[in-house]
C-alpha cells in the first residue's frame, strides 16, 4: 500500500543553530510562509524558553500559518513545557517536541542520570506535555546511539505516558542506512503499538548520509521525516529536505511513497533559506545548486540535444529552477555550439561548423566559459574572412 510521509521542518530550530545564522523575527514568519506554500506538514518554530526571541518567534508562526501543524521543542523540563504551551496557545493547529538524551555517553557525561532516572524523567514530563497537547512527539536524543534494549525501554515509556510520535534522532550523524533498518526492526518487533506509532527520523550529516538514512527510514517505517532547507544546521548540518523530496518523487517506483510537497516551490524556498542565513548554495549541490542543471562536455551536450532524458533523470522547472544549460567551453562539441548560434539567430549548418568550429576551439582554450559575446565576435571574424 502507498504511504503517506509526513515532512517536518526544523529550519527555524534546528537550522537556525547553524554557526552564524540568526534569522529575524519577520524573516521567521517569511520562512514559515514559504514553508507552508512548499508542503510541510509540521514547521518547528523554535524552542520557546531559549529566549525572548525565540519565544516571540514561536508564538508569531503560530499566528502566521493555518494549514501547517507549528511545534516548539522542549527539554524534559515543566518549565520548557510551559513555555511550549503558552508559545503555541493561538496555532491552528500544533503540537509539542520533548526530548532528552538516552544514550550512555549523554547519561553519564551530560545528564548525570541513570536509566531508571531517565524512565522516570520520560513518564513525568510526557504526561505532562499531554495534559495540554493531542499530539506530543517524543524524542531520545542520540537514540542511534543509545543501547537497543534501553532505547525499546524508553520509547514504550514515553508511549505509556501519551506520546504517539516517536522520533529516531541520530543526532551526530553516526549510523548508516543498514543500521537504521536493524533499529527499525528492533523497534518493530518489541513496540506493541508500533503500527499505532507515528516513527518521524532526525537524521545529522557528520558522515555525509542524512539524506540516505531518512529515505532508508522510509522503508522500514518511519512515516515522518525531519530536516531543513539546504540541510542548514549544526556542524555539518541536518537532512536536506528537498533532496529528501526529490528522491522520493523521482524513484517514486522504488519508494512508493506520497508526500504533500509542491515541488514547484523548491528552488523558490532553497533561494529564500540560502539568502536570509547568509549562506550560498553550492554550486554542485543537488537539486538546487546553481549545476544541477548544467551541461559542459561534448558528449553530454550531445547527448543532452538529442534526448535530456540521456544526462536529466528530473527537469528543472519539476522543481522551479531556471532551465537547462549547456555552457559552451573547450570540452564542448559542434552540436552544442551549432544549436547555440542557430538559438542566436545565426543560420549555421554542419558544414559552415568546419570553419567555425577551429575558431571556437581556439577561443575556448583561453577562457571557463565562451559567452554570447565571445560567439558573436567568432562569427564576425568568419565573415571577414570569407569576404577577403
Ligand atoms: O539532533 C537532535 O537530537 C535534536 C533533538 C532535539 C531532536 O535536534
Ligand atoms: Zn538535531
Amino acid at each position: 500500500m502507498t504511504k503517506q510521509i509526513q515532512f517536518f521542518d526544523t529550519t527555524l530550530r534546528d537550522g537556525e543553530q547553524t554557526i552564524g545564522v540568526n534569522f529575524n523575527v519577520e524573516q521567521k514568519n517569511a520562512i514559515a510562509k514559504q514553508l507552508e506554500n512548499w508542503g510541510v506538514d509540521v514547521i518547528e518554530a523554535g524552542f520557546p524558553v531559549a529566549s525572548k526571541e525565540d519565544f516571540d518567534a514561536v508564538q508569531a508562526v503560530a499566528r502566521a500559518v493555518k494549514k501547517v501543524r507549528v511545534t516548539g521543542l522542549a527539554r524534559a523540563r515543566k518549565g520548557d513545557i510551559d513555555a511550549c504551551v503558552k508559545a503555541t496557545a493561538d496555532a491552528a493547529h500544533k503540537q509539542i517536541h520533548v526530548f532528552i538524551a538516552t544514550s550512555p555517553i549523554h547519561r553519564d557525561s551530560k545528564l548525570h542520570m541513570t536509566k531508571a532516572q531517565a524512565i522516570d524523567s520520560i513518564t513525568e514530563h510526557v504526561t505532562y506535555a499531554h495534559k495540554f497537547f493531542d499530539i506530543v512527539e517524543f524524542s531520545p536524543e542520540d537514540a542511534t546511539r543509545t543501547e537497543p534494549d534501553f532505547l525499546v525501554d524508553s520509547i514504550q515509556a514515553a508511549i505509556d505516558a501519551g506520546a504517539t510520535v516517536i522520533n529516531i534522532p541520530d543526532t551526530v550523524g553516526y549510523t548508516n542506512p543498514v543500521e537504521f533498518a536493524a533499529l527499525f526492526k528492533n523497534l518493530r518487533e518489541n513496540i506493541p503499538a508500533f503500527d499505532d506509532i507515528t516513527f518521524s527520523v532526525h537524521c545529522h550529516d557528520d558522515l555525509g548520509m542524512a539524506v540516505a538514512n531518512s529515505l532508508a527510514s522510509i522503508e522500514n517505517g518511519a512515516t515522518r521525516i525531519e530536516g531543513t532547507i539546504n540541510g542548514i544546521g549544526e556542524r555539518a548540518g541536518n537532512a536536506a529536505l528537498e533532496e529528501v523530496a526529490v528522491a522520493m518523487y523521482v524513484r517514486k517506483d522504488y519508494y512508493d511513497a506520497e508526500n504533500n510537497i509542491n515541488m514547484k516551490e523548491t528552488k523558490k524556498t532553497s533561494d529564500m533559506i540560502s539568502d536570509y542565513a547568509k549562506m550560498p548554495v553550492p554550486h554542485n549541490k543537488a537539486v538546487v545548486g546553481a549545476n544541477a542543471f548544467a551541461h559542459e562536455s561534448g558528449i553530454h551536450q550531445d547527448g543532452m540535444l538529442k534526448n535530456p532524458q540521456t544526462y536529466e533523470i528530473l527537469t528543472p522547472e519539476s522543481v522551479g529552477a531556471a532551465k537547462t544549460s549547456l555552457p559552451l567551453g573547450k570540452l564542448s562539441g559542434s552540436h552544442a555550439v551549432m544549436d547555440k548560434l542557430n538559438e542566436m539567430g545565426f543560420s549555421v549548418d554542419r558544414e559552415a561548423m568546419k570553419a567555425i568550429f577551429p575558431v571556437f576551439k581556439d577561443c575556448a582554450d583561453h577562457t571557463d566559459i565562451v559567452s554570447e559575446e565571445d560567439l558573436t565576435r567568432i562569427m564576425s571574424q568568419i565573415h571577414a574572412t570569407n569576404e577577403v
